[in-house]
This record gives structure tokens, C-alpha cells and sequence, in this order.
């Protein structure tokens, strides 16, 4: 039996997968255990689970190392890896967003963006706003940015709203919704065909 390796995003979404297969008949038990381990067998059912920083996953999956992914679709937007999207999964769901101080406008003109996302950042505002900004690539606690001046807006995750709330800022405009995603490696979704359709029809029905 040929194996099929699924790369989990650590993290919001690890939790949700397992949550997701477990409800599809896959056996999840060793992964719910507190450990630091990063791979799992199911020998029954012939799959290995990797846990892969979420940023990574497009990676895994691009290069074959990992047959199917679990990431957020902000992930795969910002990484533009060579991928199929099988499945919006429906849970994770959030918003890109441009946010800034409370009741005010996104500032026109050369402006300091701060972000995790780069390319979704630049793509947002040179495409559809025409503005030449300049970046400032961050990796968290983004909100702080405006805060201390380093820049004039963020472009970051919505989901709750209230690490915005609780600083002070707001959403001044909506990039684009997002949600978890299923991707397949393009040359595993031939040579595996079976056994990652047996997946992606069972975690259909189950996301009806
Ligand atoms: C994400 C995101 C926001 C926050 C949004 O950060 O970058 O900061 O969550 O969630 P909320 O709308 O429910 O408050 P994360 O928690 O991943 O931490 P980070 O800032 O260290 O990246």
C-alpha cells in the first residue's frame, strides 16, 4: 500500500485538521498526545502526518515531500506555490485586511505598510489601489506597528477583531476572505489518485 503523507500547518489550524479526520474515520489518537514529536504513522490506514510550520506547507507539498496540505489561505496566497486547491475546508476563516487607526482613512500616496504578508500587501496595493507603497516585512505582533509610528497601516489576519480593538485600531479596508484550505501535490494527485480521492470526497461530504 502506497503511503500517503499529509503536512499540517502548526498551530490555529493543527487542532481543526485533526478534529477534520478524525470525523472522516482516520486515526489521530498519537497526534492528540502532548509531545514534540513532528511525525506521525497510521500504519492501518497508510499515512504519515507531519507537523510543518504553516508558512512551510505550500513548500512540503510543491516538492512532493508532503502528498496533501492543510494551510490558510493567506498561506498560500503569500507563498504562490505550484499547487492544486482541492478543498475550501470552511474552518480558519478570517479576513485580510488593512488596518490602521480608528476612524481614519487608509492615507493616499507613498505610505509605510506593515505586514507578514509582502506579496499580498503589494499586490493589494499596487493592483488595485495603483499606490506605490514601501513594505515593512514583520513576523508578528503586527499591530504594533502603527502604534509606534513605524509605519501608517498594517496589512494583516482579522479574525475576532479584538486584537485590534484592544490597540486602538480598526479595519479600514477588506482584502479578501480566508479560510483553510486543502492543496495536493500535482504529480501525487495522479500517481495516488485513489487514496487522496478517498480523502477529499469523505472531507467533502463532511463539510457540506
Ligand atoms: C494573528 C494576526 C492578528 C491576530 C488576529 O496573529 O496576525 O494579530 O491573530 O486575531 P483576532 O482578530 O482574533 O484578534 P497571531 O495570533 O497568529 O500572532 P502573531 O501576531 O504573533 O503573528
Amino acid at each position: 500500500m502506497k503511503t500517503l503523507t499529509i503536512a499540517l500547518a502548526k498551530g490555529r489550524l493543527a487542532e481543526l485538521s485533526i478534529e477534520l479526520f478524525e470525523k472522516i474515520g482516520l486515526d489521530c489518537a498519537q497526534m492528540k498526545e502532548k509531545t514534540r514529536k513532528l511525525i506521525f504513522n497510521d500504519e492501518k490506514n497508510g499515512i504519515r502526518y507531519m507537523f510543518v510550520k504553516a508558512s512551510d506547507v505550500p513548500t512540503y507539498v510543491e516538492y512532493g515531500a508532503a502528498d496533501i496540505g492543510i494551510v490558510g489561505k493567506d498561506t498560500i496566497l503569500e507563498e504562490g506555490k505550484n499547487l492544486y486547491e482541492v478543498l475550501d475546508l470552511k474552518f480558519g476563516a478570517c479576513k485580510m485586511c488593512v488596518c490602521g487607526w480608528a476612524d481614519s482613512a487608509v492615507p493616499g500616496g507613498y505610505i509605510k505598510v506593515a505586514s507578514k504578508y509582502p506579496n499580498i500587501a503589494r499586490e493589494y496595493f499596487s493592483t488595485k489601489k495603483n499606490q506605490t507603497i514601501e513594505i515593512i516585512k514583520l513576523s508578528g505582533s503586527v499591530e504594533l506597528a502603527p502604534l509606534c509610528g513605524l509605519s501608517e497601516v498594517i496589512v494583516d489576519i482579522v479574525e475576532s477583531g479584538k486584537t485590534l480593538k484592544e490597540n486602538g485600531l480598526a479595519v479600514l479596508e477588506e482584502i479578501c476572505d480566508l479560510s483553510a484550505r486543502l492543496v495536493v501535490n500535482r504529480v501525487s494527485l495522479k500517481m495516488k489518485k485513489d487514496k487522496i480521492m478517498d480523502i477529499v470526497n469523505k472531507t467533502r461530504e463532511i463539510i457540506k
